[in-house]
């Protein structure tokens, strides 16, 4: 996939403030750290649009990216982060579903996980939830370069039948390597030409 321009266009506090130029959208999911700034940049051949970092939780925005003038990437607050309140959970929960309810926009959702540590509970329910909304999912393991390709063929297993999903359709993805660019690259376009 060839990027001309990649742009950040904004942080949306809560739904109502979304961009509403009409692009075809796909957002972007997962806990908190496990690499979706990453991924973004690197799906878009970018150093740092997306600001990537160390501390989980950074992003508890939606943070929008235009690219190539046709599509819109919508990274979307990390979850599960150990230190926020009852309360800020609370917000992130209604800023999220409130997004991918209402989105019409919305074409899929990439759900990311770490290779190494698998589904848990959260992501398990995103899956569940997105299937019985009827919005397309695209599972993504990541930080694969962490792993030896015994360890990768098992994470790969288990987190498919986690998300009870076949093997293959579980993306091998590193924002480190950029493996898994490409395809990860086709998969959307499926979803943003459909
Ligand atoms: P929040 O916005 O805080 O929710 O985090 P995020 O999901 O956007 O994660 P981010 O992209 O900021 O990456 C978090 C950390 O993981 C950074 O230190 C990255 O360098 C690292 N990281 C992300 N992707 C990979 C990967 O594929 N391989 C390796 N080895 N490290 C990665
Ligand atoms: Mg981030």
């Amino acid at each position: 996939m060839k990027i001309s321009s990649a742009e950040f266009v904004k942080s949306a506090k809560d739904f109502s403030d979304c961009p509403k130029d009409g692009l075809a959208e796909i957002a972007f999911a997962g806990r908190s750290n496990v690499g979706k700034s990453m991924l973004i940049n690197c799906l878009l051949q970018r150093k740092n649009l997306a600001r990537t970092s160390s501390k989980p939780g950074r992003t508890r925005t939606v943070n929008f990216y235009r690219v190539n003038n046709l599509y819109m990437f919508a990274d979307l607050p990390g979850y599960g982060w150990a230190r926020v309140s009852k309360n800020e959970r609370q917000s992130w929960k209604q800023m999220v579903e409130a997004y991918l309810e209402g989105r019409v926009e919305l074409c899929a959702v990439v759900i990311i996980v770490d290779l190494r540590r698998g589904a848990e509970t959260e992501e398990q329910e995103l899956s569940a939830w997105l299937e019985h909304k009827g919005i397309p999912a695209i599972v993504v393991g990541t930080k694969a370069d962490k792993l030896k390709s015994n360890a990768r063929k098992h994470a790969r297993r288990s987190l498919a039948e986690d998300l009870v999903i076949p093997d293959d359709e579980v993306l091998i993805f590193s924002g480190r390597t950029k493996e898994g660019r490409d395809d990860l690259w086709a998969r959307l376009l499926e979803f943003l030409k459909g």
